[in-house]
């Protein structure tokens, strides 16, 4: 493969953390997945990455997050610029610096990893148009998701604003294993503003990383009942997104939650993640939305932390509501309030 001309250069990308309504569990092949997701990009929870490039010999990295260095991460940066380096020739002859902040706490329930692979695969992208002589900003989304995609799978859905979906399906030609596609028509004003507070309920780090949460998928009993269940829910979420339906919407989103948990908790070997909190919580949740009519719902992601999910028409009642009833369930009481966002963003330096 040719290697490219020398460059020295830096560029800074602020990427979102997004929330899988429908969830991704299991992978095939390189990093696919056994099964359709859709999911919203947030707004506060982001990772910001600055990544400074220089002519090097032969390819090599420096990470460091907060300002620190973080070598447990470095594994996971070195196997993903390895296989970028197929697509983004210029990796081959260059050191990168790459320096990431993240916007929200870490074990705080949010995908951090969503975030930080997106931010990282912006900013290599935008190098790589750099070295071809082109603007840093003029990327292409669908590549740019692709690439995100290795090294996190959630991580190509993070490279837009809004809905997207990442996974084949009959009803959305254009949707591939390889990347997400954005869903940006047919969705209800309803579901274009969002509200999603993240009740930190055990910010401990969890004992089961994804990464084992995906291969137990491979020898589960539930499988094909769960890739049936996830396009099925696909289609579903299409038609409700396009419907405003919230009622529909609250029962899929939870349902989808409670079957990433089932399946975690059936596997072989099974855990579990949720905190008694969290039940707690989702009694609450369920009994306001019965009883007091509150229009809320949750989500969870790979964790104990709840995703409370409310249009943001009712977001002053719902306050109210979390304040009295679910604040104390949060660990030193906190939460993090956040909303469907617009995607990722390209800082001048
Ligand atoms: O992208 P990964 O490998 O960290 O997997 C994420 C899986 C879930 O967050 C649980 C679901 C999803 O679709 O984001």
């Amino acid at each position: 493969m040719t290697k490219t001309t020398e460059l020295t250069a830096t560029v800074c990308w602020k990427a979102p953390s997004n929330l899988a309504i429908v969830k991704y569990w299991g992978k095939k092949g390189t990093q696919e997945p056994l099964n359709p997701s859709i999911s919203f990009s947030l707004q506060q929870s982001y990772t910001q990455t600055t990544v400074s490039v220089k002519p090097a010999k032969k390819s090599g990295f420096t990470f460091r997050l907060e300002g620190e260095p973080r070598e447990a991460f470095n594994v996971k940066i070195e196997q993903f610029l390895q296989q970028a380096a197929q697509f983004l020739p210029f990796l081959q002859n260059h050191h990168l610096t790459i320096d990431s902040y993240n916007s929200f706490p870490h074990s705080s329930g949010i995908a951090s990893s969503a975030s930080a692979m997106s931010a990282l695969a912006l900013g290599i992208s935008s190098l790589h148009q750099l070295s071809l002589g082109k603007k840093a900003d003029a990327i292409d989304p669908i590549m740019v998701s692709g690439l995100a995609r290795l090294g996190s799978g959630s991580a190509c859905r993070s490279v837009y604003g809004g809905w997207s979906i990442w996974g084949k399906t009959n009803t959305i030609n254009e949707s591939s294993n390889r990347y997400a596609i954005p869903l940006s028509q047919g969705i209800h004003p309803t579901f274009q503003s969002l509200h999603d507070t993240i009740l930190l309920i055990d910010t401990t780090p969890k004992k089961v990383s994804s990464s084992l949460g995906h291969q137990l998928m491979e020898q589960h009993p539930y499988r094909q009942a769960r890739i049936d269940q996830a396009y099925a829910n696909s289609e579903k979420l299409i038609r409700i997104l396009a419907s405003g339906e919230l009622q529909s919407f609250f029962e899929l989103a939870e349902a989808e939650a409670l079957s990433l948990h089932g399946l975690m908790m059936s596997s072989n070997p099974g855990y579990t993640l949720f905190h008694g909190n969290t039940i707690t919580a989702i009694h609450r949740i369920r009994a306001a939305r019965e009883k007091e009519r509150l229009p809320v719902g949750f989500s969870l992601d790979a964790g104990p932390n709840i995703h409370l999910l409310y249009p943001g028409s009712h977001q002053e009642q719902v306050t109210t509501w979390i304040n009295h009833e679910l604040k104390e369930l949060c660990y030193e009481g906190r939460m993090i309030h956040d909303h469907i966002g617009q995607g990722p963003e390209f800082l001048k330096i």
